[in-house]
């Protein structure tokens, strides 16, 4: 059965409140062409669907008039070190506070869980600044730099900057 069309959805108009939620199998798609977009541009990493599918439990997507407008995930990789991922708002809804908003649920869920520092490789560190993150050497991060790192084709010359965010 094809998937439904969230552009078809409820037609509330610009007004309608986001909703922000766990990202549902129905949200892949779009989560997918959202993070390619960006991808394609060089500021994230692309994931393939198969990818996403196994890691949907990670995500969580800000959801506006039906539509997925930005979507952002929680990736642990030990109970010292989790990594904000594939945080995406869509251009149409850019500085309207939703990354702000992801990330905050997204610490408030690693700080739920236990987990006690949370990072993230990123080329707009000002704004994760704003939200209590410092930038750090990469190397204090080596589950990230053994695990993922390892397999980008940006290893040998990563021009992200690393930033950290101590989770209390
Ligand atoms: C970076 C991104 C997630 C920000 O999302 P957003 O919804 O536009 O940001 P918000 O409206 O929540 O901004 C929150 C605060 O950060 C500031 N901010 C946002 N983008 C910024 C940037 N590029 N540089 C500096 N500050 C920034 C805002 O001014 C705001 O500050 P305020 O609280 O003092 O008003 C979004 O621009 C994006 O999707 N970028 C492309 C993909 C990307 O680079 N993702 C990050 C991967 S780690």
């Amino acid at each position: 059965m094809p998937l439904p069309d969230p552009s078809l959805k409820a037609n509330t108009g610009e007004q309608a409140p986001p909703i922000l939620r766990a990202a549902a199998i129905h949200d892949v798609v779009y989560i997918h062409d959202l993070l390619e977009t960006y991808a394609n541009m060089g500021n994230l990493l692309p994931r393939p669907m198969s990818e996403l599918y196994r890691h949907l439990r990670d995500f969580f997507v800000i959801e506006i008039n039906g539509r997925v407008a930005a979507c952002g995930a929680l990736e642990i990789f030990t109970e010292n070190l989790g990594e904000v991922r594939s945080l995406v708002v869509a251009d149409a809804y850019k500085a309207r506070g939703l990354g702000k908003l992801l990330v905050e649920r997204i610490a408030d869920e690693a700080r739920q869980i236990g987990l006690r520092r949370l990072m993230a490789l990123t080329y707009v560190p000002a704004f994760f600044h704003k939200l209590g993150f410092k930038t750090v050497a990469k190397d204090t991060l080596p589950e990230k730099v053994w695990g993922i790192c390892l397999k980008c084709y940006k290893y040998n010359n990563c021009d992200e900057t690393a930033v950290l965010l101590e989770l209390k």
